[in-house]
C-alpha cells in the first residue's frame, strides 16, 4: 500500500520471517502427527489451506518493501513447495499403511451363519404331483391333460350318470353357461379329473395308458373339506385286463409312494363308470386304515360311450386325492393348510 511507511514495511517483513521460521519449523511434525488420512488432510488445510497458516502470511507480501520482496517471495514459494511436497509424500505413506492395515486385518470370517438366500421351493402337492407322474411313467403311461371347465356330459352322462341319478348330486354344482360355435352348452367345472378318461378315449384309439393330474371342483366347503383340489385319474385299456392288474399295478404304487411296508386294502364300492368298482385304503405299520382312492373295471357302457367295442377291449381306471397323499405322506392334519399360503408352514417340510 502507498501510505505504508518505512517502519510498518519492516514490521511486515519481519512477522513474515517469522512466521515462515515457524512453519518450516513446525509442518512436518503436525503432518506426521496425524492419526489417519482424514487428519492429515486437515493438518495441510491449516498450513497450506485459504485460511491456513502460510496463506495468512503471504498476505503480508505487498506490505514488504520493494528491496526484501523478492528473497521473502522466493523463501515462501520455496516453502510452499516443500510443504507440499511432504503433504504428497506423508499422504502416500498413509494410505499405504492403511491399504497394508486392511489386508493383514482379519477380514472375513467363514464362520459367521450364512444370510439366507431365501430360494423358493415347489408347493407339496406339485412335489407329490411329481413324484406319482415319476411312477406312473416309469410303468408306461402317458400324461394327459384335460379343461378344468368341460362339457357336463364328459363329467357325467358319458361316464354312465343317467340324468339326475343321485350319484351326481355330491357332485354337481359350479355350473358354468358356455357357447360353442353358436350354441349354448352345459358346462361344468369338472367335479372329478374322470372327465380326461372321456377325452383321450374320444380321441385316441386303444390301447393306452394314460394319467392326468389336475384341479377339480366340488361344493363341499367345509372343516375337512377344500372347494378346489387336485386329483390324479388313470386309465388303462387293453385287450384282456382283468382285475388283477388292477391290483398289481394300484399296490406296486401305493407301496413306492408310502412304503414297501405298507399294507393294501381293496373294498367294494360304487362308482357309475366302473364295474366292479372298488376303494382302496392303505395302512402303515402301526398305524390306521387310510382311504386313499376310488378304481374299478372301466363298464362296457362307458366304451360304448366313446365309440370303444366292450368284447373286443378291457380296462381299469383309478383317481386319487393329492392333497389327501400330500397330507398322509408329510403329515399335514387339515387340507385347508394346503392352500392357505403361509409360507411358515410352506417351508416346514
Ligand atoms: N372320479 C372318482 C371320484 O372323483 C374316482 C374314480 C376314478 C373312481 C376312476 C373310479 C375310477 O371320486
Amino acid at each position: 500500500m502507498s501510505c505504508m511507511n518505512a517502519q510498518d514495511a519492516g514490521e511486515a517483513a519481519n512477522t513474515l520471517t517469522e512466521g515462515l521460521t515457524r512453519v518450516a519449523g513446525s509442518y512436518r511434525a503436525l503432518f506426521e502427527g496425524a492419526a489417519d488420512e482424514h487428519a492429515l488432510r486437515e493438518q495441510n488445510a491449516k498450513v497450506l489451506g485459504p485460511h491456513g497458516e502460510l496463506t495468512q502470511l503471504l498476505k503480508l507480501m505487498r506490505h514488504v518493501d520493494k528491496s526484501q520482496r523478492r528473497e521473502l517471495g522466493q523463501r515462501s514459494n520455496a516453502l510452499k513447495t516443500e510443504i507440499s511436497t511432504f503433504f504428497d509424500e506423508t499422504l502416500v505413506a498413509f494410505q499405504k499403511r492403511a491399504r497394508e492395515a486392511e489386508l493383514s486385518a482379519p477380514h472375513l470370517d467363514p464362520t459367521l451363519p450364512a444370510r439366507g438366500h431365501g430360494v423358493g421351493r415347489l408347493h407339496p402337492i406339485t412335489r407329490i404331483k411329481h413324484e406319482l407322474l415319476d411312477i406312473f411313467q416309469s410303468l408306461g403311461f402317458d400324461v394327459a391333460d384335460g379343461p378344468e371347465i368341460d362339457l357336463h356330459e364328459n363329467c357325467f352322462e358319458k361316464l354312465g350318470f343317467p340324468p339326475d341319478h343321485p350319484a351326481a348330486d355330491m357332485q354337481d354344482t359350479f355350473f358354468v353357461k358356455s357357447t360353442q360355435a353358436g350354441h349354448d352348452v352345459d358346462t361344468v367345472l369338472r367335479t372329478h379329473t374322470s372327465t380326461v378318461q372321456v377325452r383321450e378315449m374320444l380321441k385316441r384309439k386303444p390301447p393306452l395308458a394314460i394319467v392326468a393330474p389336475g384341479a377339480v371342483y366340488r361344493r363341499d366347503d367345509d372343516s375337512t373339506h377344500s372347494p378346489m383340489f387336485f386329483q390324479l385319474e388313470g386309465l388303462l385299456v387293453d385287450r384282456d385286463v382283468t382285475f388283477a392288474e388292477l391290483k398289481g399295478v394300484l399296490t406296486l404304487f401305493l407301496q413306492r409312494v408310502f412304503g414297501s411296508d405298507t399294507e393294501v386294502r381293496f373294498r367294494p364300492s360304487y362308482f357309475p363308470f366302473v364295474e366292479p368298482g372298488g376303494e382302496v385304503d392303505v395302512r402303515r405299520p402301526g398305524g390306521d386304515w387310510m382311504e386313499i382312492l376310488g378304481c374299478g373295471m372301466v363298464h362296457p357302457a362307458v366304451f360304448e360311450n366313446v365309440g370303444y367295442d366292450p368284447n373286443e377291449w378291457s380296462g381299469f381306471a383309478f383317481g386319487l386325492g393329492l392333497d389327501r397323499i400330500a397330507m398322509v405322506k408329510y403329515g399335514v392334519p387339515n387340507i385347508k393348510a394346503l392352500y392357505e399360503n403361509d409360507v411358515r408352514f410352506l417351508s416346514s417340510f
